[in-house]
């Protein structure tokens, strides 16, 4: 059964737990700051994390932290990963060490990572193998980490995604405007939405800004401007208006420490209806909005 309009959970993203990442460069937190956000997350009822074998030491500090509370989400390595280690079938290996690293019989959901991997010649193949590994029970869905709605649309057409993650937030609503959670909503399609922050810059003071991402500022500034005028905050807003996006099962958020966590949880049970007109926040530069290319700006990519 599809969730019902407003009926999105609070999942944790956790490339932050397992490696250096995000715009502001803050360290990673060490294995016991880990547990005590998972522990946290964990008693106020978070039940999805998404994980991944790139992401450091992220799925061996969840394999260490009584991972059995949680519905896991990993995906695949790269093509040119899979195809320099002899194909594929690869897909499987990666994820028995996976499963190996989280101590666990099966994941809620394999992705395949990089979705140009599933558009290419080599689609129909690795598709394939997610779906034995689906078959053999070590994965209850399969799907894609999407990037671009185009791309997605495309993928929609070739293959029986059970889940798909993709970016939304107030600054890159392209999925929303582009029809595609529409139509992942019609098919029943699940849909964990990630980079609700642009790994922190929507929250960001505006003067912090790095250089590369300037012209970001005048959006944050407006939407500081519209949340003091609502006594709410962008921290607030920026989790409402993706919770209340129809199609939307599970908000992705990555922190960094357990007070963000706290910030995180308070802003989420407070949240009530977001901000009128939230289409003006939206950029239209995706080398802005979309982190993968920020490098093109200066910044280094991730
Ligand atoms: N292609 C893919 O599959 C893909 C790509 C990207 C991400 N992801 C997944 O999505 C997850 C989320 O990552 P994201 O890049 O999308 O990050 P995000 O959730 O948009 O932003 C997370 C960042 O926001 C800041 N933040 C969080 N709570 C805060 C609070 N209470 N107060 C102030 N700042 C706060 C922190 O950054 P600072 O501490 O740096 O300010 C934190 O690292 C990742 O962990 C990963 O699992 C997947």
């Amino acid at each position: 059964m599809k969730a019902a309009v407003g009926a999105a959970r609070l999942g944790l993203g956790t490339v932050q737990l397992g490696t250096p990442y995000g715009v502001a460069g803050d360290p990673f937190p060490d294995l016991q700051a880990v547990r005590s956000i998972l522990d946290r997350a964990a008693r106020a009822g978070v039940r999805d994390l998404d994980t991944a074998p790139v992401y450091g030491e992220s799925e061996a500090r969840l394999g260490a932290c009584a991972p059995e509370r949680f519905r896991i989400v990993t995906k695949t390595p790269s093509l040119e990963a899979l195809m320099h280690a002899g194909g594929v079938s690869g897909v499987r290996t990666s994820l028995e060490a996976t499963l190996g690293r989280l101590g666990a019989e099966r994941v809620h959901a394999l992705l395949v990572h990089a979705p140009a991997d599933l558009a290419s010649e080599a689609g129909p193949a690795l598709f394939a193998e997610l779906a034995r590994v689906k078959d053999e029970g070590l994965v209850q869905r399969i799907g894609v980490s999407a990037r671009h709605p185009e791309e997605l649309d495309l993928l929609l057409e070739r293959y029986p995604l059970e889940l798909v993650q993709l970016p939304l937030s107030l600054l890159d609503q392209r999925f929303l405007t582009g029809g595609q959670l529409a139509r992942l909503a019609a098919a029943g399609v699940e849909v964990h939405a990630r980079s609700i922050f642009l790994q922190g810059l929507l929250l960001m003071d505006p003067e912090r800004v790095p250089a590369h991402l300037a012209p970001v500022a005048p959006r944050l500034r407006a939407l500081r401007s519209a949340t003091l005028e609502r006594g709410s905050t962008p921290l607030a807003e920026a989790l409402g208006f993706v919770r209340a996006q129809t199609g939307v099962d599970v908000v992705l958020c990555g922190v960094h420490s357990a007070a963000q966590l706290e910030g995180v949880l308070a802003a989420w049970q407070a949240a009530g209806p977001h901000l009128a007109d939230a289409r003006r926040f939206a950029l239209d530069d995706l080398t802005l909005m979309d982190p993968a290319r920020w490098a093109e700006r200066g910044l280094p990519s991730t």
